[in-house]
């Protein structure tokens, strides 16, 4: 957990948050024991806006990992909060089902929740049948 939480203390201080003001940072563990970061990444569209979670996931899925186990995310929301739908949804996706989902913020407090219920009746298909 400590190796988690200093990966997403450290890519934090990469993020770019003109806007808001508000940096992220997360870092996921995989199935191989590697750690993956990633950091929000603003941009002047709004729209473009990159979440630390996702970059944090699409990281590990960019180095051939297939298995996220635990996902750590550090704001400055006290107390510290969970990640926005989208990175739910994203989450959801793209970890393993039992997969952890850590809160902290700087001050060292910490929360931990699942995916099941932070996402209950989750969007996961779509039919094309008209
Ligand atoms: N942000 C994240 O990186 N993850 C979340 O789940 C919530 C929001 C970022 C997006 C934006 O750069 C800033 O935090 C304020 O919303
Ligand atoms: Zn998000």
């Amino acid at each position: 957990m400590k190796e988690l939480l200093d990966a997403a203390i450290k890519v934090r201080e990469f993020a770019v948050a003109p806007y808001s003001n508000f940096k992220v940072g997360a870092a996921v563990l995989t199935s191989s024991g590697k750690i993956y970061s990633g950091c929000n990444v603003e941009s002047v569209t709004f729209t473009l806006t990159s979440h630390a979670e996702i970059n944090a996931i699409s990281n590990a899925i960019a180095n051939g990992e297939k298995q996220i186990k635990k996902l750590l995310v550090v704001g400055t929301n006290y107390p510290p909060g969970f990640p926005c739908a989208i990175c739910r949804q994203y989450i959801l996706e793209h970890c393993d089902q039992d997969v952890e989902i850590i809160t902290a913020n700087l001050s060292g407090e910490m929360r931990t929740s699942t995916i099941s219920k932070l996402y209950p009746e989750a969007f996961i298909k779509f039919s094309s049948k008209a």
